[in-house]
């Protein structure tokens, strides 16, 4: 561990503004420690382009730093410690079965907008620039759904069902206006999630995926804390569930969460429904004002993929090192989707 805190340490200082290391909020703190930025998926996509860095290094899991190597300028490298870092949600939503369900349900006429959760793959990204959609993130996507409404007859929401009915709950979309897709035979085919004929008078159809790390959070679990600890404050990430979000006192992003955190009063107790990495810091962080526990214990394996070790193994190496790519049939569509979110949250 010290070796490699010395051999990051070096690169940095001999790299210097050439190079930049960007870490999600779920990191460990041993990674974050060594970041020149930190953020949530919205904070970490706008800051990539204006960067004087040749070499970006992404501290989070893969999907981010394909969004990092889509916004890059040509000039610039994006790399990740661990390419196997990946996001279960993500890994829900195919690409190819995100343009047949597309194309199913445009057969009926009406104009489906796709809008994607940033955690979803670049190929899935492309495919939804493609069709005239655009990406949002926890902390837009009430902006981008009410976006994605306007543009069309409907919206295809993917791939996580909790953040679309949080923010199909915040908006008013009645629940007789959404569809959650399931698995259905279509054509001899048992892998689509979609029934045309059912999406027919839907406003919003939902792809049924989820975060496994977030369904841990349960209404179990606040109901206990409400009886036990009535004064405590319950804070949670749209991930969750809708009972969830419903019960908790607030939800939002990852920043969210933090300035939450950050901006109680001294001597509240604030109980977190997110990453056990971010909950365990701002703990330490707040420990003689306030007290920070976690509504669950509930660790993101894949984050935790990136380690002190592979980064400067990664660092040592750099120049040899085969960058982040998409390639340019994927890239210029899902770099449009990615700035229609940009220009729509300006
Ligand atoms: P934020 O955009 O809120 O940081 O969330 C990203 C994520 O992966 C949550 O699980
Ligand atoms: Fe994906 Fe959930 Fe991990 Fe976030 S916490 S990266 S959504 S699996």
């Amino acid at each position: 561990m010290e070796k490699s805190i010395e051999t990051i340490e070096s690169i940095r200082k001999v790299m210097g503004e050439d190079l930049a290391i960007l870490g999600h909020h779920y990191q460990s703190d041993a990674v974050i420690a060594h970041t020149d930025i930190r953020g949530d998926s919205l904070e970490l996509s706008r800051k990539i382009s204006p960067l004087k860095a040749k070499y970006i290094v992404f501290c989070g899991v893969y999907f981010m730093a394909e969004s990092a190597a889509i916004l890059q300028r040509p000039d610039q490298k994006v790399f990740i410690p661990d390419t196997g870092a990946s996001c279960p949600m993500a890994d829900m939503a195919e690409a190819g079965r995100v343009e047949t369900v597309l194309n199913l349900l445009g057969k009926s006429g009406r104009k489906i907008i796709p809008l994607t959760y940033v955690n979803s793959s670049a190929a899935v990204k492309g495919v939804v620039g493609r069709f005239g959609g655009s990406v949002c993130t926890s902390a837009n996507a009430k902006t981008m759904l009410d976006w994605a409404r306007k543009q069309g007859d409907a919206v295809l929401f993917l791939p996580d069902k909790h953040l679309a009915r949080n923010t199909a709950n915040y908006l008013g979309i009645p629940e007789e206006k959404r569809l959650i897709l399931h698995e259905a035979v279509i054509d001899g085919d048992p892998n689509l999630y979609v029934d045309p004929a059912e999406a027919e008078d839907k406003e919003l159809i939902i792809w049924p995926g989820y975060c496994p790390i977030h369904e841990e959070f349960t209404l179990d679990a606040i109901d206990n804390i409400r009886r036990t600890e009535p004064d405590a404050k319950i804070v949670v990430h749209p991930e969750c569930d809708p009972s969830v979000v419903q019960a908790a006192d607030g939800n939002g992003s990852t920043t969210f969460l933090i300035k939450y955190a950050e901006e109680a009063p001294a001597g509240s107790t604030i109980y977190i429904g997110t990453e056990e990495n971010l909950v365990s810091r701002l703990a330490e962080r707040f420990k003689n004002e306030k007290v920070i526990k976690p509504l669950k214990v509930s660790l993101c394996e894949d984050m935790g993929k990136i380690t002190l070790e592979n980064l400067a193994a990664l660092l040592a190496n750099i120049e040899n090192e085969t960058p982040v790519s998409v390639s340019d049939d994927v890239k210029e569509p899902a770099r449009l989707a990615l700035e229609r979110m940009l220009e729509a949250c300006a």
